[in-house]
């Protein structure tokens, strides 16, 4: 479904008090969607179950990105980041992205939680552009490789910068 639709230059914006909450399985097929994300993505609760999470997937949103957020989820750690996500009608929204594994009774790993905010207009400012640059490089050259260009590439400015990626996503989360 995600392919067939155009992106339109339309944004949505959560409100301050606006959460969106998602759960999945351990391969990213929503679990669980809260009314908030089916309001803003524009999908019934019908079409988010059983789906994989890439159904909101951007294409202005670098690979490099994503490979980031598996590697952190399987490694078992926290992935915070922004990510301008696509609505049913096109329409884009950008969130402030914390996902953290969710375990079952026994302590073994069931899937992922995800909640999301509004982001500072500061974050957006500052990532489009590096985001367009990511996508730049895994467009040109081969495919295989693309993300972990992208991701060097995101490496190299956080270096510039003298920050980690977990400092920089933080020092953004202001307006
Ligand atoms: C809990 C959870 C929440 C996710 N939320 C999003 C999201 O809001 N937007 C998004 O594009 N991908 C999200 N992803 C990542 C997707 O599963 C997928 O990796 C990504 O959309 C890239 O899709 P692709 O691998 O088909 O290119 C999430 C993954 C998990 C585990």
């Amino acid at each position: 479904m995600k392919n067939k639709i155009t992106p339109q230059n339309n944004e949505v914006c959560l409100g301050d008090d606006e959460f969106i909450v998602s759960k999945t399985d351990r391969k990213g097929i929503i679990t669980y969607t809260n009314r908030v994300f089916m309001q803003i993505a524009g999908f019934s609760e019908s079409e988010l179950l059983g789906t994989q999470h890439n159904i909101v997937r951007h294409p202005d949103m670098p690979r490099g990105v994503f490979k980031f957020l598996w590697q952190t989820l399987e490694q078992e750690d926290e992935f915070f980041g922004y990510v301008k996500n696509l609505c049913k009608d096109g329409s884009y929204y950008w969130v402030f992205a914390n996902i953290t594994p969710d375990y079952d009774g026994n302590g073994n790993l069931a899937g992922y939680y995800s909640v999301r905010r509004k982001p500072s207009q500061l974050a957006i400012n500052t990532l489009s552009p590096i985001y367009q640059e990511m996508l730049a490089v895994e467009q040109s050259g081969s495919a295989r490789d693309a993300a972990d260009r992208s991701i060097a590439l995101l490496q190299s400015k956080l270096d510039e910068l003298g920050v980690s990626y977990f400092e920089l996503v933080m020092s953004l989360d202001k307006d």
